[in-house]
């Protein structure tokens, strides 16, 4: 996710640009980059946040002119630095764009401009879309707006973008699919404002136009904004809207919490995770460290799964994924424990390492002394460039977007999402899995973002059942086979933020000394979905009963036995046991969310805690 926003009017274009990317930055920070245009086409970009751009720029007097634009960046493709920052401009030096989103074909595109003697500076799959527009533009001799449009429809993947022509230096084109914009309408259409979303220019107007997907929009001081359809370059009426949020509210998108928005963003995030890397209908899963490694995780001994907290939880996950599908042997290791206990490591094994951060300590450590024995690193993370990215032999990045809540939730599905197209990948190479279940995977995995979705409509009987349990001292959590991690993963939600003690437990573990603490006192959340060893849950569930404790149950949508039973149900949909996962946590992450606002706790940053633990 990175965050775009321009100007053109009739006021000084720099100081707006610069304090909208400031609020702009919660979208990404790895690099800033800002064009204004004064008789001549000024560019300046840099790594880090934006006030490393201010501090370049104070160097510089080019900071005239009433129109420009500026980019803060969330890496996707192309490591955070100077060169990969945003503007990028077209070979001729007349087209200057910036772009939040993921264009899955650059690669296709980028080969064949290179045919047409292209030359490119950067690793971004933006510079290979402004040069795609250019390329349109010169073959068409067409405007700037036309050669948008017809570009757009040889790009597939998802975009928010906006193009400058210093030819015709008074217009902007903004496009988009699948990334926000916003378009502040000034008085009297003196000036024009684009972004992200409102926050850069709420306090100059609250007359906005929101794009939807697949529309574009040619805005020209002075004049109307005109909308166009990109498949078909109609025309549509724009609807203004009058806007009600105040700038805290639109940085967290309506949402109360930044949390809260992660959790609604895992539809998009899943998205994003999978794009570009699974074709189902072809029956394809590409990704490239995983292609250019196949020999070593076909011929390792075992996969060893190094992580902390809620990316440990994922390991866990993980664990199942790959031995279930797979059928290669999993050890999944507290980094912290892993790297001081002298560890059997040899050049057959396969180490994975989780972290959303990039920037954990503990398991930048287990890297080094795992690649110390000579075993092959791979590092999964959301931060591109991060040190754990930088420090594995080969990786995958998760393309969560930032997340800024302190509790991992869409980085915990994103990165089991990733998990499973790799298990799906290693099964399907093995040989360990028939060609239809791993097309019936594939499949599914496309529905998976629709069924987050509609489980996300549960939030009001979460809350109801979060309003019941919110003053409880303690908690226990109960799930079986792929399950049992999301049990862990529900109580360190609730733990984390708002600091009821809670325990997860693999269900039949109850007999073994947990349910001593069973009575009318004690909440148990169990994940009794209708696959693996239902009845084997139910019974645990009568155990729980018959000691008077508290039951709420998530189950799968229809499900009659276990509602006889508990207290409360929430529904979720049926999928594949592998997947559910990905569904079961999503109540969970709601329920602690609940809890904690009910609470009056810090939810964003809860006590005690950091986003990365970058100390041991
Ligand atoms: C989870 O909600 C916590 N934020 C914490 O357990 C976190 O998962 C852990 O510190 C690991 O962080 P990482 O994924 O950035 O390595």
């Amino acid at each position: 996710m990175c965050g775009i926003t321009g100007y053109i009017g009739y006021r000084e274009a720099y100081p707006i640009i610069i304090k909208g990317l400031q609020r702009l930055e919660y979208r990404g920070y790895d690099s800033a980059g800002i064009l204004l245009y004064n008789d001549d086409v000024f560019i300046s970009k840099t790594k880090g946040k934006v006030s490393d751009l201010e501090d370049l720029m104070n160097t510089d007097s080019s900071k005239q002119g009433n129109i420009g634009f500026g980019h803060t960046r969330w890496a996707t493709h192309g490591i955070p630095n100077n060169i990969n920052s945003h503007p990028h401009t077209s070979n001729s030096g007349n087209l200057v764009i910036i772009h939040n989103g993921i264009i899955e074909n650059y690669d296709a595109l980028k080969k064949e401009l290179i045919k047409r003697n292209y030359t490119f500076k950067s690793d971004t799959d933006t510079e290979v879309l402004v040069n795609l527009i250019e390329e349109v533009k010169k073959t068409n001799d067409c405007k700037l707006g036309k050669a948008v449009q017809i570009a757009l429809n040889e790009v597939i993947g998802a975009y928010a973008i906006c193009v400058f022509d210093k030819t015709k230096p008074n217009e902007l084109v903004v496009a988009r699919l699948g990334s926000p914009i916003a378009i502040g309408i000034g008085k009297e259409n003196k000036e024009f404002f684009v972004a992200s979303d409102a926050s850069p220019f709420i306090e100059y107007t609250k007359n906005a136009i929101y794009l939807e997907d697949e529309e574009m929009a040619i805005i020209t001081a002075n004049k109307e904004v005109e909308i166009r359809k990109i498949k078909d370059d109609s025309i549509i009426t724009p609807e203004i809207q009058q806007l009600k949020m105040n700038l805290e509210q639109i940085e967290k998108g309506g949402y109360d919490h930044f949390m809260l928005k992660e959790i609604y963003e895992q539809p998009h995030a899943i998205t994003d995770t999978y794009r570009g890397r699974l074709i189902a209908n072809q029956g394809i899963i590409r990704m490239a460290g995983v292609d250019d490694n196949m020999e070593k995780f076909l011929n390792a001994d075992r996969i060893i799964i190094v992580a902390c907290g809620t990316s440990w939880h994922a390991g866990l996950v993980a664990e199942y994924l790959f031995e279930d599908i797979a059928r290669i042997p999993v050890e999944v290791e507290y980094a912290s424990e892993f790297r001081y206990r002298n560890p059997i490591i040899t050049e057959k094994d396969v180490v994975i390492t989780i972290s959303q951060s990039g920037e954990t300590a503990d398991t930048l450590a287990a890297i080094k002394l795992a690649k110390s024995k000579g075993a092959f690193v791979f590092g999964i993370c959301n931060v591109v460039g991060s040190s754990i990215a930088r420090e594995a032999h080969a990786g995958a990045y998760t393309h969560a977007g930032p997340e800024i809540g302190v509790a991992s939730t869409k980085a915990f599905t994103t990165q089991i999402t990733l998990l499973s197209l790799i298990a799906l990948k290693l099964g399907k190479a093995k040989g360990s899995l028939s060609n239809a279940a791993y097309r019936n995977y594939l499949q599914e995995m496309e529905l998976i973002p629709k069924k987050v979705e509609r489980l996300l409509k549960e939030d009001e009987n979460v809350k109801y059942i979060s309003s019941i349990y919110k003053d409880v001292p303690n908690c226990l959590y109960l799930g079986r086979g792929y399950n049992f991690p999301v049990a862990l993963e529900g109580a360190l939600k609730l733990k984390e933020i708002s600091y009821i003690h809670a325990e997860g437990y693999p269900a039949a573990e109850m007999k073994h000394g947990p349910i001593a603490l069973i009575d009318e006192n004690m909440p148990v959340f169990v994940i009794a979905i209708n696959k693996g060893h239902y009845e084997k849950v139910v019974s645990n569930i009568q155990e729980i009963k018959s000691r008077k404790g508290k039951i709420i149950a998530i189950v799968t949508e229809g499900d009659i036995q276990v509602k006889k039973i508990a207290d409360h149900v929430i529904e979720i949909p049926e999928t594949e046991e592998a997947f559910t996962p990905l569904l079961t946590t999503i109540p969970l992450q709601l329920l602690s969310y609940h809890i904690a606002v009910m609470l009056n706790k810090n939810v964003d940053q809860p006590r005690n805690l950091a986003k990365s633990v970058t100390v041991e």
